[in-house]
Parts: C-alpha cells; structure tokens; sequence
C-alpha cells in the first residue's frame, strides 16, 4: 500500500457505505473549529441528495447552502465571484467550511471557491456522481473553464477530505452512470489484473462494486506523479486525446452526449491506433472495445468527420514539437508507453473502428 500521506494526499478519506457516518465523526471531532459551514449544491443533489445528507450528519441544521444550476456551464469565474459574493453576504470568515455535494462540477468549482474566498477557507468533497466517485473527487485537482478551454484556471487542494458514499448513487440517471463507467473501465485497464477481468465482463449495471478500486486506481497513479513531472499520470488520460477532441464537436454541434460517452469512443479509437502501430495486448484491446460497444450507443460519433475530429486534437495538451502523442499501457495493468500519432494513422483507426 502506498503511503498517500506522503504528498499529503486526501490524508482523511472514506469511500463506501459509510462515508458519510465517518464525516459525521470527523465533524463531531473537528466541527468546533468552523465558524460556519456552507454546502454547495447544484439543483439536482438539492433536491435529491441534500435532504438525506441533512439528515444523516449531525451538526448542520445552521448550515448555509449555495446553489448552482447543474452542468459544465456553471464551472466559469464569475460564478465563482458570485459564490464568494454569497459567501460573505452569509457572514463567512476565514473560519468558514466549505462542503462541496454534488458530481465533479460542483467538486471543481468548490474546490477553486475555497482556494480563493479570503485566501483560503477549509473544503470537504463529498462527491455524489459515479465519475466524481471514481475520478474528479480524488487527486486535489479543480478548475473552471474559459470560451471553451476546459479547466484553464485551477487550483490544487491535495490535502481536502473527501467522503464518498456510494449510496447517493441510488438517485443518479443512466446516463450518468455511464459517463463515469467509461472512466471506471480505463482505470480498471490501467489496473490490470483481477479487477480488469471483473470489469470487462461487465456490465454497467455492477459499477457499485468496483468504486473502490478504481477510485484507489486513480489516487495510486496520482501518488505516482502527484505533480505531473512524469508520463504517469498521464496514463488517466487513455482515450481523452481522441475523446475531449470529439466532445469539443460534440460541444459545438449541441449532440446529446456526455464526456464519458466521447472517451469510450477515445478508448475505442486510441486502441486501434495501438493495434495499428503493432503494439502487443491486441486481444485485450478487442475486449476493452467488446465492452465499450456492449454498454455505449456512439453510432453518431462514429458518423463525424474523421479530418475535423483530427483537427480538434491538435490543441491537445500532450502535444510536443509538433507531435501529437497519447499515453497508454498497451496491456491491461503494463507500463505506460509513450506514442507519437500522425493523420494517416489516426484515420486508419477511425475508418476501422467505424466499420464494426
Ligand atoms: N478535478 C479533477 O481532477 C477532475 C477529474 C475528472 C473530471 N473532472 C470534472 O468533473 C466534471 C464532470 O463530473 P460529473 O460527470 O460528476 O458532472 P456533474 O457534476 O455535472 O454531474 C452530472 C449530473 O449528475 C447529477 N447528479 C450528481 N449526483 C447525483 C445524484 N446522486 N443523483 C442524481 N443526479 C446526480 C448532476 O446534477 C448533473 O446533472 C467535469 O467538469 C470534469 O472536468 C474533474
Ligand atoms: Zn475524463
């Protein structure tokens, strides 16, 4: 086991059925401290989390709640600015906790209020989404976008708790669940061994029991590379450099479809890339595709343009001199490997994957 407490990583955590009692024991323990608590919300996990959260944690009845409309067009600054504007009008000083409840927009937005209010105010994540359980919540990461650059202002809060409970996931929609499978089944790959077996059997519908590993997937990788110095934690990034090119078109087309639909797609497509440059792990590959087709419809995607989606991903970060290059581990579990792609190559991809 690695020691996350290390880099100060998320050193007060709980993932499972009783998350939420163990923040009730930490509030119990470290509540006096904080002059007010404040629980950020969007109007969904209003309405349908905030109420048994209230419930079960002691302490809260004079919290003060803030409220955004869900979705990533609420991750921008001035919303920001105008959540710090409702802080103060709510008397927060720098004794003020901050709680974030809700999926990964409400976590990242939290995470930079909290970083800026007063110059820093204490921040507790208690994700409420599938992907914020597995992925956004863990790793200290937030960030708010700018005309259509993803994150482009963000902070780091490696050391705020977080209290997953999988028992919010009962309200989540479909397609929600989705959207944090596609990154759940990446880090099972990024895993290897059992808990890739487990997974690409699949289906969906049993993601509850693999939250766990593939949230301490997730923070390992990041241990690995907490400051993103080295390649391995771009590993998280399987499938992202096909897929955030495609949710950009997705973005700009007004398509139906979430982030984890467009990096099941990346996962799909980047694989045959490997395929295509005679890496080994091609079996595995076929599985990993055998699931994403199994529990995904992209019949759309597939139908873009394979030159406009090669021309959105030349903004990719990962770009070097000129090369666009993807991280993977080739096979389930394995080292990571760097990869330059060009044109033909990615096209070829796209043309096969298309075709089945
Ligand atoms: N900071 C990081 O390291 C990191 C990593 C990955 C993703 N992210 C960010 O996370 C965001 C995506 O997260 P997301 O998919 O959770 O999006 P989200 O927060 O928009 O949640 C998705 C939808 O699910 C709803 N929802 C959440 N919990 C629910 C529940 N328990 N019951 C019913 N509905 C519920 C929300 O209201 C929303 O409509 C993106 O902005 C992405 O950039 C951040
Ligand atoms: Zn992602």
């Amino acid at each position: 086991m690695l020691d996350l407490c290390a880099v100060n990583l998320h050193p007060v955590r709980a993932l499972g059925p009783e998350a939420w009692n163990e923040l009730n024991d930490w509030l119990l323990r470290e509540g006096d401290r904080f002059t007010s608590v404040h629980i950020l919300v969007d109007s969904t996990t209003h309405e349908l989390v905030l109420p048994r959260f209230m419930a079960e944690i002691e302490g809260l009845a004079d919290a003060h709640i803030l409220e955004i409309e869900p979705g990533e067009a609420s991750k921008e600054l001035a919303l920001v600015e105008q959540l710090a504007l409702g802080l103060r009008d709510e008397g927060a000083d720098r004794g003020a906790l901050l709680i974030a409840l809700g999926g990964g927009v409400v976590c990242d937005l939290a995470g930079l209020l909290a970083t800026l209010y007063m110059r820093g105010i204490e921040l507790v994540l208690v994700p409420t989404s599938l992907l914020a359980m597995v992925d956004a919540a863990w790793g200290g990461k937030n960030g708010v976008d700018s005309e259509g650059t993803k994150n482009l202002l963000g902070t780091w809060r490696p050391e705020a708790p977080v209290f997953a409970d999988v028992r919010a996931l009962e309200t989540l929609p479909e397609r929600e669940w989705l959207q944090g499978w596609a990154e759940l089944v990446k880090q099972a790959w990024i895993a290897g061994g059992g808990l890739w077996t487990e997974v690409s059997g699949g289906p969906w519908t049993h993601a509850p029991f693999w939250v766990r590993d593939a949230a301490e997937v997730k923070l390992q990788v990041v241990v690995a590379d907490p400051f993103e110095r080295g390649t391995r934690r771009a590993l998280l990034n399987m499938g992202h450099t096909v897929g955030h090119a495609v949710e950009s078109m997705v973005v700009a087309l007004g398509l139906d479809y979430g982030h984890g639909d467009c990096v099941a797609l990346g996962l799909s497509i980047e694989s045959r890339i490997l395929d295509a440059l005679g890496q080994p792990g091609s079996a595995e590959r076929s599985a990993l595709r055998g699931r994403i087709a199994a529990d995904f419809q992209l019949d759309a995607l597939r139908n873009m343009d394979s030159a406009a989606v090669w021309a959105a991903m030349q903004h990719d970060k990962k770009k070097r001199a000129g090369e666009l290059r993807i991280v993977w581990s080739p096979e389930p579990g394995a080292s990571e490997i760097v990869l330059g792609i060009d044109e033909a190559t990615f096209t070829t991809a796209w043309i096969a994957d298309a075709a089945h």
